[in-house]
């Protein structure tokens, strides 16, 4: 039913989502949600050098929200704060190959709650003293 509406890769991260699950002892986390459908996304960053090391994601939402969600681990794994820090829901949904229309809103989600998460991170940081 979904395949009407969705392309196959959007489906293959909404049946088998990359990167699930959380990280108890996170360096960062970061959510987003959307007030008018009620999903809401965290993302768990692990963080060395300034590095994503590892990233995991609870999402509460739509096949979109569980495909983007999954995106945005994979296209922020390894980079740099720096480099994460410029993705965009549109980057996102590109990745994926497109969404239809009336859920691109959903890809907002990810790119949201990864830029929740290093705001928090440097602030956490700076709290500590370890950037100025
Ligand atoms: Fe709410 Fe997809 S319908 S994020």
């Amino acid at each position: 039913m979904y395949s009407q509406e969705f392309n196959e890769n959007v489906i293959d991260h909404f049946m088998s989502p990359r990167n699930a699950g959380t990280i108890p002892d996170a360096d960062a986390i970061g959510s987003s949600g959307d007030p008018k459908c009620g999903d809401s996304l965290t993302l768990y960053l692990k963080i060395k050098n300034d590095r994503i090391e590892d990233i995991r994601f609870l999402v509460f939402g739509c096949v979109a929200a569980i495909a983007t969600s999954s995106m945005t681990t994979i296209l922020v794994k390894g980079k740099t704060l720096e480099e994460a820090d410029q993705l965009t829901d549109e980057d996102i949904t590109n990745a994926l190959g497109g969404l239809p229309e009336h859920k691109l809103h959903c890809s907002v989600l990810g790119a949201d709650a990864l830029k929740n998460a290093i705001d928090n991170y440097y602030f956490l940081q700076t709290e500590k003293g370890a950037i100025e």
